[in-house]
């Protein structure tokens, strides 16, 4: 069973994410296969980077680092819930993201973006691509981009449009695929 973080990465109170993580959340366990946990960065909460030695080392001064640490190394694969903030992806997403190293490497990465207009945050799933890259995570090929977020919360959460489900499913078997590979690799390594 792959253990699949779906990371909401925003920290506004009234962030649409919250919402929208549930739904992605529900659909990556009803599809089976993954052992779902759903992370909001806003109870993680975590200082702007205050640690005095470089992540790679692994070397944690601090204990909300060393709790981020042990929650991402504890899954196979995540999907990220991404809003857009002025075209791009957020500061405080970026920052949770620099606090650790090897707990991110090789691991598979679904990205469902969103916006209030209608890219859907494709954008900032673009710009945001070279920095999994970077940290040698393995983004999955398809994505999914939400447009119109506001007007599809309502009372009762995310009210997904018609097809949307059927693109994210593409997205989990993508990570799906991809955290398999990466178990034969550990394997015969
Ligand atoms: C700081 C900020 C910048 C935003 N910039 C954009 C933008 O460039 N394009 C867009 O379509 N929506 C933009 N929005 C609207 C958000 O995409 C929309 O409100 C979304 O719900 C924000 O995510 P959140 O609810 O998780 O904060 C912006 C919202 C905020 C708070």
């Amino acid at each position: 069973m792959t253990r699949l973080h779906v990371i909401s990465a925003a920290t506004r109170p009234t962030s649409s994410s919250r919402p929208l993580t549930h739904w992605v959340a529900e659909q990556a366990h009803a599809r089976g296969g993954f052992e779902v946990t759903p992370v909001d960065l806003a109870t993680i909460a975590l200082p702007f980077l205050d640690e005095p030695e470089y992540a790679s080392t692994g070397n944690y001064a601090h204990q909300h680092t060393r709790d981020w640490s042990a929650l991402v190394d504890s899954a196979d694969a995540f999907v990220f819930v991404l809003p857009m903030y002025n075209g791009g992806f957020t500061a405080p997403f970026k920052n949770a993201i620099d606090f650790l190293y090897r707990e991110w490497q090789g691991k598979p990465v679904g990205i469902v973006s969103y916006s209030a207009g209608p890219t859907g945050g494709a954008p900032a799933a673009e710009m945001l691509l070279p920095v999994l890259t970077r940290i040698g995570m393995r983004p999955a090929e398809r994505s999914v981009a939400v447009a119109g977020i506001p007007d599809l919360i309502g009372p009762n959460g995310f009210q997904a449009p018609e097809g949307l489900a059927e693109e994210l499913a593409g997205v989990l078997d993508d990570v799906a695929a991809l955290a398999v590979l990466r178990t034969h690799e550990t394997v015969m390594a």
